[in-house]
């Protein structure tokens, strides 16, 4: 139906004639010639319908509306001069149409499809197929496609077999609630969509496939947020006889193959690496934003040196108080740090005490302050004249997480996030266990399938462990990348008795592992080798390498908020019959 793609035509077609097809991107008249855009996914190219050239296929084009589906002939030539558009590869010329053909007609648009859309995302998803002709979609979408396409090479050069893992299955703990599906030929019994295939990738590894992968669907009921939802896709991996070195530097290679060949971009060689506990105590976050500075700094010991009660308080309570040095926001008026208090109040913290550093330290509190505490406090926070000190106390975590989010905001604030800067760094030496305060109990911090690091071994199989578990340090590394977490995996555990004791710990019954994972557990007495695995969130990693500001924009069909789709309207109710069928009766609690 056509001879070129419309973003294809340029100079080189000047001269002789092409045929093309699309859709209507923008119809104007201009001084009795129409000008129609003609928009295909290579591109768009200039049409001119003109009376001079033949009066009734002028008269035709005042027919055309947006998004009519055309198919054009006509001929190449330069655009006269005053009209050349720079900005577009066909921008030097033009197809003067001979004739054409609506291929089909579209009715009236909900939204104009333009890169810049005001419409609201109900609308978008619920018309996602015009959404989709955007340009920008269009180009997440391909880049997407072609960092699979990386991926899926590289990993067959390295050796990893494709092997699909059952979707219909039992419930894998990775944190979130299960997707449910009820069987009908097993009344009351109910299938969980996987949150990860990790147990049947371990599965593989006692199976002898060594390097397998898959690029999968996952399945987790949790809130929403921009970088969730509730199906995503994991690039995952696992690999037996390894060391966690062994699957970082694979990561590290694949990645830079990907920047490389899908978005021209070179990492640097070797990708940082940072403790668990160094990122805590530096960014606040186990997932920083490393494109710029603004450390944390504990200052816990200098402010006990005041009278301010705030910080004494928090202090006597077991808390901490951090702060970050706002570069050059001294000037910053009194409204200005009410309004930053409220948005830190808004993470959660109780307020946000601030020093301003001027010829002498102007701040409320600064009366509560000896003369060396507040030369301590700026010399901690490398404070200089025109600099803005500002200060979180509360319980650790509560200062962490309201810091780490604040160092983002005052990074957008301040400029210092660069556009088309990749910072890439390995998380190590995770805690293996975390507190469950509203829960009361320990819980895997990565999943119950982590190894602890060999030295805390004895640790964790003696019987003093249990009461000293917190400690315990895993296997675990985590991939970040410009403040996200694009990946996480482990060095598993691959001995019966290590992973009953890690069921213990965590206050799982053995008839409760047993009915849970006893699969797993049974398979690992018949030669488990020694294995470790990895996941990559491709959506984040996408929506990163895009610059897209939500995960939705990296997926052809995403869900909303609610975790529905718009354009299908699912979920939906099912009608009596399928619920009789699998033996099922609502009770719906409104
Ligand atoms: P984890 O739970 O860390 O590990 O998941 C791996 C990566 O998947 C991405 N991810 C998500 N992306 C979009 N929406 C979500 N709801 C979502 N949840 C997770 C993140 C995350 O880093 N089985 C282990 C991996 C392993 O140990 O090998 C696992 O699933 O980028
Ligand atoms: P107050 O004495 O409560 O009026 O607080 C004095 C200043 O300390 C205000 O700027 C508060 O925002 C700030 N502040 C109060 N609680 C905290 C806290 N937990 N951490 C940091 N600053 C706080």
């Amino acid at each position: 139906m056509r001879t070129d793609s419309c973003g294809e035509v340029n100079e080189k077609n000047i001269g002789s004639s092409v045929t093309i097809a699309g859709w209507t991107n923008k119809w104007r008249d201009h001084g009795g010639v129409v000008f129609i855009d003609l928009r295909d996914r290579s591109g768009v190219v200039q049409v001119v319908f003109s009376p001079e050239v033949d009066v009734e296929l002028h008269k035709a084009a005042h027919k055309i509306r947006s998004e009519y589906v055309l198919q054009v002939e006509g001929d190449v030539r330069q655009r006269p001069e005053g009209t050349v558009n720079t900005s577009i590869p066909t921008g030097q010329v033009e197809v003067v149409a001979k004739s054409f053909r609506v291929l089909n007609e579209c009715k009236p648009l909900p939204f104009m499809v333009e890169d810049e859309t005001d419409a609201s995302e109900n609308l978008r998803y619920r018309y996602r197929y015009l959404d989709l002709r955007r340009p920008a979609i269009q180009k997440n979408l391909i880049i997407r496609h072609k960092a699979v396409r990386t991926i899926r090479e590289f990993l067959d050069f390295k050796g990893f077999l494709d092997i699909e893992t059952p979707v219909l299955t039992k419930s894998t703990p990775e944190g979130a609630r299960d997707y449910l599906v009820p069987s009908r030929t097993n009344p009351g019994q109910f299938f969980a969509l996987p949150q990860s295939p990790q147990i049947f990738k371990q599965i593989l590894m006692v199976s002898g496939m060594e390097r397998y992968y898959q690029i999968v669907r996952c399945f987790r009921d949790e809130d929403l947020r921009a970088d969730r939802q509730p199906e995503f896709t994991q690039v995952d991996m696992e690999l037996s006889f390894v060391k966690p070195e062994d699957i970082m530097a694979i990561i590290e290679e694949m990645l830079r193959k990907v920047f490389k060949e899908t978005i021209n971009i070179d990492l640097n060689e070797s990708f940082r690496k940072l403790t668990y506990h160094e990122a805590m105590d530096k960014y606040g976050s186990d997932k920083p934003d490393l494109r710029f500075g603004l450390e944390l700094k504990d200052v816990s010991d200098i402010v006990k040196d005041s009278t301010f009660k705030v910080f004494l308080d928090t202090l006597a309570k077991g808390g901490m108080v951090k702060g970050i040095n706002a570069k050059g926001l001294a000037g910053y008026s009194r409204k200005e740090l009410d309004d930053l208090t409220k948005e830190v109040q808004g993470y959660g913290a109780k307020g946000l005490a601030w020093m301003k550093v001027k010829e002498t330290v102007e701040s409320p509190i600064a009366k509560f302050f000896p003369a060396e505490a507040l030369q301590a406090l700026t010399e901690r926070l490398e404070a200089e004249n025109g600099d803005l000190m500002l200060f979180v106390a509360d319980r650790k975590d509560v200062t962490n997480d309201c810091l780490s989010r604040l160092r983002n905001e005052l990074g957008k604030r301040l400029d210092l996030i660069k556009e088309g800067v990749y910072e890439f760094a390995w998380i190590t030496d995770f805690p293996l266990f975390e507190y469950n305060d509203d829960e009361k109990r320990y819980e895997a911090m990565h999943h119950p399938f982590t190894a602890p690091v060999e030295e805390d071994m004895e640790q964790f199989m003696s019987d003093v462990g249990a009461r000293h578990a917190l400690p315990l340090r895993a296997q675990a590394y985590d991939i970040v990348l410009n403040g996200y977490e694009i990946g996480g995996g482990s060095i598993r555990i691959h001995k019966k008795e290590v992973q009953d004791r890690m069921f213990q710990l965590l206050n799982i019954s053995p008839e409760e592992a047993e009915e849970k994972f006893g699969f797993l557990l049974e398979a690992l007495q018949y030669g488990a080798p020694p294995h470790g695995g990895i996941a990559l969130g491709l959506d984040r990693l996408i929506m990163v390498m895009t610059g897209a500001h939500s995960i939705r924009d990296v997926i052809a069909f995403p869900k909303t908020q609610k975790a529905v789709c718009p354009l299908s309207n699912a979920p939906s109710s099912v009608d009596e019959k399928q619920l009789k069928e699998l033996s099922i009766k609502l009770d719906i609690v409104e």
